[in-house]
């Protein structure tokens, strides 16, 4: 069998073939057949918006890999810090490499105190503080004089380490703004998510626990990166304009803020909240199949598949649960899922559990308010981003810019308004 495809245009009976290479074909042959042809995919259910070579995704098995690593180790042996390098380099650091970039990392922590009297006090005192990470990632980049010097490898290199460094210093400011609690400098002595949750909860003497510390670490490295997500394409088509990589980084973050994406993990705690007992989970389940509910944290675009990071959440859950106590929702999401599971509804659909099932009743038993639940998510996610638009600005790609398939009116004329 060829591995080509033959496309024939029935009105004019030209024909092209092109080479389908790993199951995508280019789009250039509906340009080749007749250049003012265009392909109708509102929500890019069939195409490959870019080459890329950071994760690999296999829905239908159910595999996730960071550079060709497997999910599965990573989360197992490697440190979030580890998997940011990875992310950006392309490979493993060497022990040497390491120190330098945990270094480097930790040594960016530190926000200029103007965004904090001047831009954060600004907000409302129960402002989102999604709505807020969104709005001081963007105001970060006026800070820098060299974040719009994008074609200087270097100096993306320096917004790489500032965006990685400052993202929990930005979260953790957020939360204390959100709370009225003075806000913690970061500490350079601690590793990455030991810092963030210091910023986060530090009131007199208080000490990470190291089971709470590494299950931050691994939902760090669940969530680093994801291919060619809502968000990180919003970072891509963005960052193709050669805006810098601040505004593009707050506007993947805006993408994620929505509820179908980022904010479902939110959704996840509100949903079990509301069900509230395990003897009313067979009713939300009927509601959901007569389409009066959405059933959160399960279903995914890609994932047609138990989604690999939730079977790590939902392990790390229980990690945590022997330091917290259990979350007492765990037992209406776990019966949520055994009845989801063996209904016809959810498998004929094939709707499995996502990431944000259980990460979400992690969170919760971490103590961090629902609220701040997608800027975890938000954290870890900036790695995946600056991955994706450093290799777009080397891949050179042109200005995204789709086109459309115009539906409205025809052309007609301008009536004075005393005529309509
Ligand atoms: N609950 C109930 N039904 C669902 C769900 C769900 N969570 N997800 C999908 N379906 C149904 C749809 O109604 C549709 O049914 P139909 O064929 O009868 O019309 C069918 O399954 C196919 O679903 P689509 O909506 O076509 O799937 P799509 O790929 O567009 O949506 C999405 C994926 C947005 C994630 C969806 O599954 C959803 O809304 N899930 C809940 C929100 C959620 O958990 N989001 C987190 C995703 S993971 C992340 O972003 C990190």
């Amino acid at each position: 069998m060829p591995d080509t495809i033959t496309i024939t245009d029935d009105r004019t009976g030209k024909t092209v073939t092109v080479p389908i290479t790993d199951g995508v074909f280019p789009s250039s042959a509906i340009r080749e057949l007749d250049p003012s042809l265009f392909v109708y995919d509102p929500a890019y259910m069939s195409t490959a918006a870019c080459k890329s070579e950071i994760t690999y995704l296999d829905g239908g098995a159910g595999i996730l890999r960071y550079r060709g690593y497997p999910i599965e180790q990573l989360a197992e042996h490697s440190t979030f810090l580890e998997v940011a390098y990875l992310l950006v380099h392309g490979e493993l650091p060497t022990a040497e490499q390491y120190a330098v970039w945990q270094h480097e990392v930790t040594h960016h922590t530190f926000i200029h105190e103007n965004m904090r009297k001047r831009f954060v006090d600004g907000f409302h005192y129960d402002a989102h503080p999604m709505g807020m990470f969104v709005s001081a990632v963007a105001a970060l980049g006026t800070f820098y004089d060299g974040a719009k010097d994008i074609d200087s490898v270097e100096a993306q290199n320096h917004q790489i380490l500032r965006l990685i460094a400052k993202a929990p210093t930005i979260a953790a400011m957020m939360y204390r703004f959100s709370v009225g609690l003075p806000f913690n400098q970061p500490n350079n002595d601690l590793t990455y998510p030991a810092n963030f949750l210091n910023m986060m909860w530090k009131i007199g003497d208080y000490e990470v626990h190291p089971v709470l510390e590494r299950a931050m670490d691994v939902l760090f490295i669940l969530h680093a990166d994801h291919e060619q997500n809502c968000g990180t394409t919003a970072m891509r088509v963005i960052a193709s304009s050669h805006a810098d990589p601040y505004s593009a980084a707050a506007g993947a973050a805006a993408a994620l803020y929505g509820p179908r994406h980022g904010g479902a993990n939110e959704a996840v705690v509100r949903m079990l909240e509301r069900i509230g007992t395990i003897e009313n989970v067979d009713a939300f389940v009927e509601g959901v199949k007569n389409g009066e509910e959405r059933l959160m944290g399960f279903g995914h675009r890609v994932y047609k598949n138990y989604d690999p990071r939730a079977k790590i959440v939902k392990r790390t859950a229980d990690e945590v649960f022997a330091v917290t106590g259990k979350n007492p929702l765990l037992d209406i999401a776990l019966k949520l899922e055994e009845t989801a599971l063996e209904d016809e509804y959810f498998i004929s659909r094939s709707l499995y559990p996502n990431v944000d099932f259980y990460s979400g009743l992690i969170y919760q038993a971490l103590g961090f308010p629902t609220d701040m639940f997608t800027v975890l998510f938000a954290i870890p996610r900036m790695v995946g981003w600056l991955a994706h638009w450093q290799e777009l600005l080397e891949q050179e790609q042109k200005i995204s810019r789709p086109r459309q398939w115009y539906t409205g009116e025809g052309e007609r004329n301008y009536l004075p308004i005393t005529s309509r």
